[in-house]
């Protein structure tokens, strides 16, 4: 049998650039402070990327938000029009990676979308369980707001997560988004889902400040 405590402390003292032995406690705490100190990046959806959809997409605990798993077969079509999509540069979807290592841990993307009589970005994320509760969204949709402003299509980049989705509001709290108000979704058909809109202004020079409203909106 190994020693996972001592096997995890000698790991640490051989890979002294990403950890300090001091802070290692378990190995569970080794990974987190591991994935902190990764380089968040986003690459584009590539055929290879189906199992990690299936795992995104496909697990009840990881759709609660989302109107709940997608069959297989929802997926892989899902999954074909992500790949089209990433060929075409239309409604680009990318892998959320760690670097070094090129681990893909997620999904984040922006697509068109009419709203309120406007064409707009709307914007959304997951991230795997077991890497969540590290700043990773937060970082990827950082990634993904630098690239919408630089393409220069739209103006307003919209999200729209769940009211009682406290992480996602969180996410656009903190990336500069305005809270603009709750809506009801169909989504899927037949699912009625009520939402915050969540809107950033690409073109403007510098992220809003938190508003009042802001810190209120899904807590
Ligand atoms: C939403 C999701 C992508 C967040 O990913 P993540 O990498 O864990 O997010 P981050 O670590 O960047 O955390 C973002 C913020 O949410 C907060 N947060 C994370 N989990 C939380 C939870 N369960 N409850 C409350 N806040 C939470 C974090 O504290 C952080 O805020 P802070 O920096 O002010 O502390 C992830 O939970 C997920 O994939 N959920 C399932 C799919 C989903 O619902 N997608 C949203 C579609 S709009």
């Amino acid at each position: 049998m190994y020693d996972l405590e001592a096997w995890t402390v000698e790991t640490v003292n051989i890979d002294e650039l990403y950890l300090q032995p001091q802070n290692i406690t378990t190995w569970k705490n080794c990974m987190e402070i591991r994935y902190k100190k990764s380089n968040v990046n986003i690459r584009l959806w590539a055929d290879y990327d189906l199992s990690l959809l299936e795992r995104l997409m496909g697990d009840p605990a990881m759709t609660e938000h989302l109107g709940g798993p997608e069959s297989s077969e929802k997926i892989r079509k899902r999954h074909a029009r992500y790949c089209q999509d990433s060929i075409s540069g239309k409604d680009p979807m990318f892998a959320v990676v760690l670097e070094p290592g090129n681990i893909a841990v997620g999904s984040i993307g922006y697509w068109e979308k009419e709203w309120q009589g406007q064409s707009v970005w709307e914007t959304g994320w997951s991230i795997l369980p077991e890497f969540q509760g590290n700043d990773i969204a937060s970082r990827a949709t950082a990634l993904v707001v630098e690239r919408a402003r630089k393409e220069g299509k739209y103006r307003f980049l919209h999200a729209y997560p769940s009211t009682d989705n406290a992480a996602s509001n969180a996410i656009c709290r903190k990336a500069g988004f305005i809270f603009q108000g709750v809506f009801d979704f169909e989504y899927p058909p037949g699912n009625i889902m009520r939402c915050n809109d969540w809107d950033l202004d690409l073109f403007a020079e510098k992220p809003a400040a938190a508003s009042a409203n802001n810190s209120k909106a899904g807590q």
